[in-house]
């Protein structure tokens, strides 16, 4: 059995004091669970406010993205030795806001997920579709491409280490979900050419986490499927109860 995984992507959303009331309201209602992983990931500004108030229960803390570089002349870039100093112990990589609005390739995402591992933490690579491209017929080139791309030059035991997130980029923030049967399909898509890229064990072990507004009353159907490890979470991420729904239906 595979841990379900149910990170929030705060994305440029809540301040200190919001994310103060915001961790507060999660903390205060979750459930401890064995088979379950909580993960929130604010903004950098919010992380070590997050990191102290989320000591000693079950949550985790993770970033939405990490420079190529440890150190240097990169204004505005946050580093992997920053990010682990903090507390983190996952990484977005890729998501696909990043994909548009800062013109992040599969390869440079590829760079971002090695400098992650190389670090100890857990990358979550993210991958997913146009509406164009579904609509083309093409989801499984795009998807096959993407995959390979991002995963380049991993080893197997990096790969059973990392998280990939399938995210269908007309499903988020629009409040269009992928069915049930729609994101399996992708799902076992990926998980399918793993084990032809790496192995069947390394396929069984990888966790792929589905997004693209997901939300307390279609989390359940969704994370019922048997290729579906987890959930990346936005907009209802922001509300502690609908958070904790969505956490409480894996
Ligand atoms: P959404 O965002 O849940 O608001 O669709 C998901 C994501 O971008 O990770």
């Amino acid at each position: 059995m595979r841990t379900k995984i149910i990170a929030g992507n705060w994305k440029m959303n809540n301040d200190i004091s919001q994310t103060t009331d915001l961790i507060n309201g999660i903390k205060s209602a979750i459930k401890p669970s064995s088979s379950t992983i909580a993960i929130v990931c604010p903004p950098y500004t919010s992380l070590m406010t997050a990191q102290q108030l989320i000591k000693g229960t079950s949550i985790k803390l993770g970033a939405q993205d990490v420079s190529l570089f440890d150190s240097g002349a990169y204004t505005g870039e946050i580093s992997l030795p920053m990010l682990k100093s903090v507390g983190c112990e996952y990484v977005i990589v890729g998501h696909s806001e990043r994909r548009q609005y800062h013109a992040e390739t599969n390869e440079i995402i590829n760079q971002k997920a090695k400098k992650v591992l190389s670090g100890g933490l857990v990358p979550i690579i993210c991958v997913g579709e146009t509406l164009e491209e579904r609509e083309k017929n093409i989801t499984s080139q795009i998807l096959t491409t993407q995959v390979k791309g991002v995963l380049a030059g991993l080893s197997a035991s990096e790969v059973e280490k990392s998280i990939i997130a399938y995210e269908p980029v007309w499903a988020i923030g629009t409040g269009k979900t992928a069915t049930k049967e729609q994101a399996e399909e992708v799902h076992l898509l990926i998980r399918t050419l793993i084990s032809q890229l790496y192995s069947s064990t390394t396929a069984e072990k990888v966790i792929i986490q589905y997004g693209g507004s997901v939300k307390p009353d279609n989390a359940k159907e969704l994370l019922s499927q048997p290729n579906i490890d987890g959930a990346l979470v936005g907009g209802a991420c922001l509300k502690a109860d609908s958070f904790l729904a969505i956490i409480n239906a894996a």
